[in-house]
Parts: C-alpha cells; structure tokens; sequence
C-alpha cells in the first residue's frame, strides 16, 4: 500500500487551482439516469469515488467516456438496476442511483450501505421518502429492493437533514405525477448544483438552497450539460494548511461564498482572508488563536473540515473546544493526532484541544477521508518525519494532494507500494 512522507516545518507559498467537487460530481453523474441521451459533465475530479460511479454506471448499461475532466455518459439503455454490495461497500454514495432508478425504470436493487468508519450512517429517510412517494421497499438480503409503477408528489419532511437523502429524493421527484415538497432539506451548495443541473434536463424545481425544495413532476427529462461546481472542502483545507504554515497562498478556481464559516473561523484565528479575483489569498499570522468549532449541516461550519480544523488547534495557543454535532463517532483522528504530541481530551461529542507549541513527525494511520488530511496537515507543521499509511482514504477525495502540496513548497511525497 503507497505511503505519503512529510518533513514538516516548511512555510506554504504561491498558488493551488481546487479541482471540481466530489459531493457535487456524485450525484450530478447520477441523475444521468434519470433522462436518455449523452450527458456531458465539467470539472469533474480524478478521484477514486468518481471511479467507483462510473463503475457502477457502467455495471448498469451506461457509456462512460473521460476526456480530461469532461466526462460524458449515454443512458440511453439502463438494463441492470442494481449496485452491488461490492461497489456499496467501498463508497456509500452509491445509494444515490437508488431515487433515480426507481423514479424512471420503476425499479431497483441497492445494497444497503451498512456502518462505515465515521458512525452508523444509516439510510432509513431515503427508504421512507420513496415510501411515502408510493415505491414499494423491502430489505431482503442485504439489499434495497423497490419497486414503483410511478411515483407520487407528497410533502416529505426530513427528521434529520440529510445531504445525499435530499439529492435521492430531489431527483426521483423529478419524475414523479404531481408535487413533493421536501421540508428541512439540506441547503449545501452541492445540492444547489445538482437541482440547477437537473432543471438544466427539463425539471421544475424551486427552493433548492433553502430548507424548503419544491418540484413539480414531469413526464421526462432530457440530457445535461453542466459544470461541477469546486470542492469547497479541498479549498477549505488548503485555506487551513495556509493559516497554520504561517504562509501565504492564493488558493483559485475555488467560491468563497461557500466558505463563510470556515472563513470567519479562520480570520478569528488571525488568519489573513482576503477575496481576489477567482478565490482568496490566505496569510497566516505568528500567533495562532484558539477558537472554538461546531459542525453543523450548511451553512454552519462543515464536519468534512472539523478534522482539518482540529491540527490547526492542535497547534494554537490556547484552549479549543471543537463540537462535532452531525457524525456521533468522527473523531478517529484524535488518537493520531495525540501521537504526534497534541493534547486532545474526549468529552462525549466534544474534543477540548489545548494547543502545543510544536508537533512532532510520526508514523500515522488514516482512518477515513477528511481524518487522513487532518494528519497530513498534521504533518506539515510537525517537527521531522510523518508517515502516513492507508493513504487510499485521501484518493477517494483529494485529487493529487501531494502534488499540489509540493508545488506550495511543502516537503511531501507518495511511496508507491
Ligand atoms: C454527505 C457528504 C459527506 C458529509 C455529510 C454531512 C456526500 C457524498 N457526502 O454524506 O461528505 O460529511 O453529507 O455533511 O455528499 N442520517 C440518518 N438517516 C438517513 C440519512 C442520514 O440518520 O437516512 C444521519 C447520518 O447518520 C448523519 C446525518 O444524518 O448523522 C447526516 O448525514 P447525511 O447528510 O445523510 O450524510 P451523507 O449524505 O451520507
């Protein structure tokens, strides 16, 4: 398995380009099988999730080609509706074939997702919504199986705000008869992308971006041609990595509107943020200040950076008191961090970071995605070597990080297997 070996210590300077959103990309390349024809998809990230889709569009009877980061996908003959446990298991965005499938080939077969490493993540508000739109659901063998003539427009309020549950059914009440209000849905950015793209194919959506999601059901839809819109949390680690290197960096191609919480947080912190002209420069300050974090879904402050944020405190003067309130066990990265030096006590939900004045390079174990960028930036501030393994975790969602770490003068390379 490849390696990824800092030498910390270096301070981050000159320019990253953030690549296109995987939250975004996901579930854009799912709703290609809600309409027949050649979809074409922009910015689209080389990364590993966006392998295991094209995988699971193909295994459905999709035609799949890349040039670049444009991507085009034929669903002009969808014959096999179902994503097998192996491809489930290894990305749980999978579920999001299930609403379009069922919305316009009246059935599919999804393997449930099953626990992952950050919780138990289960998917039970997607199965009511579509039950509740009239699909038939059974759990039979560890697999979704439902079952639609047509689906029906209902009012669907989500006890949780789920970002992937709201895509699901957002997308399978395109085709529905009549309307379906979704109440508490989430507000992402990424989910605004997704309903622009999806009214881009002929659909009737209003809302998309505040907690109430309106559509109107049609009878078909016709293909796409969008753009993906950035990774606001690959632009918000690269903002961080900045602050904490005490560098200064011009971080592009990335939307800075996306990233008022992180970005308040960070000028709290002493940061420098300031707009230019397609992104934002990022100056870091001698002294970095504590300040205390809790995640929430959009637009409070993102859990996919809390992890990224918690090396950066690691490394504050000060006290921190980081509440993680949408994942109930997202907090694998604190035992890593902790030996590389960082003073971290668990409290429940709530991780209290006393920042050390200096961490010390270690060999590291990724646990999931964001928990294995949290070590790497970990990494860049600590004194000597940090070697971080299971580095297939960052794969799945950071296109080319160590590359794009180097060019900023960082000391950082892969060893492959
Ligand atoms: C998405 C993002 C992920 C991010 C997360 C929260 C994608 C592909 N992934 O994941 O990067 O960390 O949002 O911002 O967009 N829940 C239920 N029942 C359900 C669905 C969710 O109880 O049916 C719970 C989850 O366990 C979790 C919370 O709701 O505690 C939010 O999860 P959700 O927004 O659904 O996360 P994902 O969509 O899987």
């Amino acid at each position: 398995m490849d390696k990824i070996i800092i030498h910390g210590g270096k301070r981050l300077t000159g320019e990253v380009r953030i690549s296109g959103a995987k939250n975004a990309a996901l579930p854009i390349m799912t709703a290609s099988l809600l309409g027949a024809g050649v979809h074409t998809f922009h910015n689209i990230p080389n990364l590993v999730d966006v392998q295991t889709i094209k995988k699971l569009l193909s295994s459905m009877g999709a035609k799949v080609d890349t040039e670049g980061t444009t991507i085009r996908i034929n669903a002009d003959h969808i014959d096999h509706c179902e994503a097998s446990y192996d491809l489930v298991k290894t990305m749980r965005a999978s579920i999001l074939v299930l609403g379009p499938l069922v919305a316009r080939m009246g059935k599919a077969r999804v393997s449930l997702p099953g626990g992952c490493a950050i919780g138990a993540r289960p998917v039970n508000l997607h199965i009511k919504a579509l039950q509740a739109m009239g699909a038939v659901v059974d759990l039979k063998e560890g697999y979704i199986e439902a079952r639609a003539k047509r689906l029906k427009g209902t009012t669907i309020y989500f006890d949780i705000v789920t970002v992937t549950g709201t895509e699901n059914i957002m997308m399978a009440a395109c085709l529905a008869r009549g309307t379906t209000f979704l109440k508490n849905a989430a507000q992402e950015p990424e989910v605004v992308n997704l309903a622009e793209v999806l009214n881009g194919m002929g659909a009737r959506i209003s809302g998309a971006g505040t907690d109430v999601i309106r559509i109107d059901g049609v009878d078909a839809l016709s293909p796409a041609e969008a753009t993906v819109i950035p990774d606001r949390i690959e632009a918000g680690t690269f903002m961080i990595a900045a602050g904490m290197t005490q560098g200064d960096v011009r971080i592009l191609d990335c939307n800075p509107r996306h990233l008022d919480a992180v970005i308040t947080k960070l000028r709290d912190s002493g940061m420098d943020v300031i707009p230019i002209e397609n992104g934002v420069r990022v100056t870091g300050c001698e002294t970095r200040k504590s300040v205390d974090i809790k995640t929430h879904p959009y637009p409070g402050f993102a859990t996919d950076l809390q992890a990224q944020m918690m090396s950066y405190m690691a490394v504050a003067g000060g006290l921190s008191v980081i509440t993680e309130t949408v994942f109930e066990n997202r907090f694998m990265h604190i035992s890593e961090l902790m030996r590389m030096g960082a003073d971290i006590v668990i409290e429940g939900n709530r991780a209290i970071v006393k920042g050390v004045d200096h961490l010390r390079g270690a060999p590291v174990m990724a646990t999931d995605l964001r928990a294995s960028a949290s070590l790497i930036l970990a990494g860049l501030v600590a004194e000597g070597k940090t070697e971080l393994s299971r580095v297939y975790h960052i794969d799945r969602g950071y296109e080319a990080i160590e590359q794009k770490f180097s060019a900023l003068g960082a000391d950082i390379r892969r060893i492959k297997a």
